[in-house]
């Protein structure tokens, strides 16, 4: 399409030359894909409730962004919901364009209700498994959806072709609006209630009440493979996701191909994504798929189980399906030994270029602990830190202020160590060590190579975190139970062929090492994705400066960013 468009542009012999260049050296033409998202308002019912959601279109989950890697893609988001909104595309790189990624008062002023904003981003050396959510308080609840990158044309998968292949995005329900019991929940100080249920693709499945028209199915036929994109778009929960009588091959975490494993279950943390091969070899039958959390800190266990179905052809809806076994809510020793499975491909066509020469070591420590909170029930509030800073939320979008010079937004003086040194993961400490309240991100230079450890802490409790970079993929290159040791850990690290990815997690109790080399300047979130420690604090920000080189700078804002 754009280049029949481009071919009738030849007319002259200027143009003819002109395009003969073009099509050398651009031989295929980057399309341009255009979405429009219409922010509204819709009554959806499940587990006998009816409840006014937030959706985009009407629909829920909401549509899937289908692109090529290469193309350019521009959404157009109309709010027509009474609360303010942004998108954000979780997991795409956005080159030197912070502009389109999102994050409410970090890229982005919140798009106000009657008000659009065209997010405009290529999609540049990516293709798989990402998605998009709604990235302001607790509006991903309902607000998400799928993006499937296509390979290249002629670019084949680094595994078996499919026969087909089905979206599956795990989710969290709650009876009540969400946004109230978030709000509730912040002035008790306490933790908001718990989901009703767990979903797949916006479905609870049979295991709940009246849901027995609300259960996602998908037919397959004997002998075929099908490819699952399986997404975690759930607030708080870790999922473990498994198909009776099927093993998974995982072929890719968030859109970064993997060396092939066979597993029963798969585990998966809040924005992560993972595919899976499933060959549809079992006898014909209907069988259950399933998700149900992981938890393996001391806290209240939530297994509310999730169920979708896979339904053989030709098998009738009478049949009562068959439920896999999932590894049990606490099994840390499946999820130690799933996470140690995952490796990069590292094939000459998609390397691991895994910085191997560290120009800047950062420590994080994570932390929960209580704050007085006069306002509040008890009069103490929960909170989340990292290296004892709780972060706050600026009034205006930080890329803004750091692209115009703005003062007076935020501080460049994270610490790149916790203020002291102590026994993180020992006894239990209640005391919060003084933590302090401020939007202070940490400056990095341009191209420079950045290892960071994130260690979880007995702050309070211990408690895994799922920790999701903007901007960036970074390899895992360690991860380990109890205190990372700067002598002897390091040793151990796999700088061959780590997984790639843009979200992680740190273990309960433990530390994870990451390493990414800062070629994409601009103003990125880091956080916690389980959003409850995000609104607790558990966020910062890294100010990737500019290089010198004419495409080493933050392009100009677009003119539709919304304002104030
Ligand atoms: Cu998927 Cu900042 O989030």
């Amino acid at each position: 399409m754009a280049a029949a468009l481009s071919k009738s542009f030849c007319l002259g012999y200027y143009f003819l030359l002109l395009c003969l260049i073009g099509f050398i050296s651009h031989p295929a033409k980057a399309a341009v894909k255009k979405y429009l998202f219409d922010i509204q308002v819709k009554n959806v019912s499940r587990l006998c409730h009816a409840k006014p959601i937030v959706t985009v279109n009407g629909r829920f989950p909401g549509p899937t962004v289908y692109v090529r890697e290469g193309d350019r893609v521009q959404v157009n988001v109309t709010n027509h919901a009474k609360y303010n909104m942004s998108i954000h595309w979780h997991g795409l790189k956005q080159f030197r364009n912070g502009w389109a990624d999102g994050p409410a008062y970090i890229t982005q002023c919140p798009i106000k209700t009657g008000h659009s904003y065209t997010y405009d981003f290529n999609v540049t050396g990516q293709r798989g498994t990402l998605w998009w959510h709604a990235h302001i308080f607790w509006l991903r609840a309902t607000v998400y959806g799928a993006i499937v990158i296509m390979p290249k044309p002629g670019t084949p998968f680094p595994f078996p072709q499919p026969h087909r292949e089905e979206t599956i995005i795990l989710g969290e329900w709650w009876n009540n609006d969400v946004e109230e019991i978030e709000k509730q929940g912040s002035k008790l100080g306490l933790p908001p209630n718990a989901s009703d249920a767990h979903t797949i693709n916006g479905k609870p499945g049979t295991l709940f009440p009246c849901s027995e028209k609300h259960t996602f199915a998908m037919e397959v036929e004997q002998g075929k493979t099908y490819l699952l994109r399986i997404i975690n778009a759930a607030l708080n929960d870790e999922l473990f996701f498994a198909i009776a009588g099927h093993n998974m091959t995982v072929v890719e975490v968030d859109a970064v191909y993997t060396k092939h494993f066979t597993t029963q279950a798969v585990l998966i943390a809040p924005g992560q994504t993972t595919n899976v091969l499933v060959q549809a070899t079992q006898s014909p039958n209907r069988y259950f798929m399933a998700a149900r959390p992981f938890m393996d800190a001391p806290l209240t266990v939530d297994n509310k189980t999730a169920t979708a179905i896979l339904q053989y052809k030709g098998i009738p809806n009478t049949v009562i399906p068959i439920l896999p076994k999932l590894p049990a809510p606490n099994d840390t020793a499946f999820a130690l030994s799933y996470n140690a499975k995952l490796r990069s491909l590292n094939s000459p066509q998609f390397p691991a270029n895994v910085p191997l020469k560290v120009d800047r070591h950062l420590f994080y420590t994570i932390g929960l602990g209580i704050n007085p909170c006069p306002s509040c029930l008890n009069g103490t509030r929960l909170t989340a830190s990292l290296n004892n800073i709780t972060f706050v939320m600026p009034q205006i979008g930080l890329l803004q202020a750091h692209y115009f010079n703005t003062k007076g937004i935020f501080r460049l003086d994270f610490p790149d160590n916790p203020p002291s040194p102590f026994n993180y993961t020992g006894v239990p400490l209640t005391a919060n060590l003084g933590t302090t309240l401020g939007t202070r991100l940490s400056k990095i230079v341009y191209n420079s190579t950045v290892q960071l450890v994130l260690q979880d802490t007995n702050l309070l409790t211990v408690e895994s975190h799922p920790f999701h970079l903007h901007g960036y993929n970074f390899f895992v290159v360690g991860t380990g139970i109890g205190n990372f040791d700067p002598k002897k850990d390091p040793a151990k690290f796999n700088l061959v062929d780590p997984p790639e990815r843009n979200t992680v997690g740190v273990p309960t109790g433990g530390w994870t090492a990451i390493r990414f080399k800062a070629d994409n300047p601009g103003v990125w979130f880091m956080h916690c994705h389980l959003e409850l420690h995000t609104s607790w604090g558990l966020k910062t920000a890294f100010v990737v400066e500019d290089g010198v080189g004419p495409d080493q700078s933050i392009l100009p804002p677009p003119k539709d960013l919304p304002p104030c």
